[in-house]
């Protein structure tokens, strides 16, 4: 991942980001980082990027075309035209879901203001997005592209080590991470949960999501309300497909559910979910003539939602061309259609899952729905 500043200021960029995690990736070579100095580009002898304010009023604003020349400048270094962010205000406020969208680029250029802001005109031709990181004023964009560099990379490969991985995020299911603790056992009188010396992995992990859930409750009740427990449903026949389900339900969420309905049991057993819940549907789309589940309602049957938000995993499109009498097809809209009118509103659909940029994307347009509070539109809708 590359990024590029363009800034007053490339000192600061520089100096801030040269150390420990992201110090290590530029050495690596996992990520880069360019600066430009948009004075480089001023358009007068005395190197002057800015100028009064037509109108009238406080401050400075910076002239259209250093910022136009320096931008286009760097654009002609990456060879074709890249995500440019303007830092801002004014801008849609940086979260988890942007971040993870924003580290899919190959390039990002990051153009940091100064003074009372930058011509209007050349931000409407340069800029594709706008970028806050809090509803509070900076005196310059720097500091907002050093946090949205250091958000951004953790998400880069081989910039987090295994353990420290992101895999599992604070934040993935809207809810803030639970307690720590290290040794000693005892500090201060205070004693480390007992449940964290049992051993026990799934009791850890029940702990973990009840403290999390706790401390989401008391400190960020906003993230609670559009949080959502996520079940994914599925029809797998061979145990691939099955891995490629756990997989994609572990990176939606650190506490999902897996309900087998190749199972009699799962398929005889009721199945009803709320509004607080997110159903993924998993199915293949096609099946060998004589298997065991013969037609694509046999699926989930037994599901009932109550306006349940759910999504559609459709997976092992057919490549090379197959016998066509020894498989069933099972048609995307019929499945949908019965699922609706079981109580499940489908948001989404993916189509090739086993593409995992396809089902980043997938998994990244939910997410976003979720923090923009899908809950919120079943209690309108309702
Ligand atoms: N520049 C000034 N204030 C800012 C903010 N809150 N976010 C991003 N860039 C800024």
């Amino acid at each position: 991942m590359n990024f590029h500043v363009l800034t007053l200021f490339p000192d600061m960029i520089e100096q801030g980001l040269h150390t420990s995690i992201l110090g290590k990736a530029m050495e690596k070579g996992c990520i880069t980082l360019e600066t430009t100095n948009i004075r480089d580009f001023s358009a007068n002898k005395y190197n002057r990027v800015d100028d009064y304010p037509y109108g009238g009023g406080a401050g400075m604003v910076m002239e259209a075309e250093p910022v136009y020349r320096a931008c286009k400048s760097v654009e002609a270094g990456i060879g074709r035209p890249a995500r440019t962010v303007y830092l801002t205000p004014q801008g849609r406020v940086l979260n988890q879901a942007i971040v993870e969208e924003l580290a899919m680029e190959e390039d990002l250029i990051l153009l940091c203001g100064h003074y009372e802001g930058i011509d209007e005109r050349v931000l409407e031709e340069v800029v594709t997005d706008y970028i806050s990181i809090g509803d509070y004023v900076l005196t310059g964009g720097e500091l907002g592209a050093m946090v949205l560099i250091d958000a951004v990379s953790r998400f880069v490969p081989g910039v987090l080590s295994n353990e420290e991985s992101s895999q599992f995020e604070s934040l993935q299911d809207n809810l803030l991470e639970y307690p720590h603790y290290t040794r000693p056992e005892e500090w201060h009188g205070k004693k480390v949960p007992p449940v964290l010396l049992s051993g026990d992995h799934r009791k850890i992990e029940a702990w973990r999501h009840e403290q999390s859930v706790k401390r989401t409750k008391e400190r960020r009740p906003d993230l609670l309300k559009n949080a959502v427990t996520v079940t994914c449903a599925f029809y797998a026949l061979e145990e691939s497909w099955r891995e490629l389900i756990r997989q994609t339900t572990e990176e939606m969420t650190r506490y999902g559910n897996l309900l087998d309905v190749g199972r009699k049991k799962i398929r005889k057993q009721h199945n009803t979910f709320g509004s607080g819940d997110f159903l993924l549907f998993a199915v293949p789309s096609i099946l060998p003539a004589d298997s065991p589940v013969s037609a694509q309602e046999d699926f989930f049957q037994s599901f009932r939602g109550h306006n349940t938000p759910a999504a559609l995993i459709y997976y092992g499109n057919p490549t090379e061309a197959e016998p066509q009498d020894s498989i069933l097809r099972i048609p995307a809209d019929r499945l949908i259609t019965s699922l609706q009118n079981q109580g499940f509103r489908i948001l989404d659909t993916c189509q090739n899952p086993e593409s995992s940029r396809e089902r980043r994307l997938f998994l990244l347009r939910l997410r976003e729905k979720i923090y923009q509070g899908i809950r919120k539109e079943t209690a309108t809708d309702a």
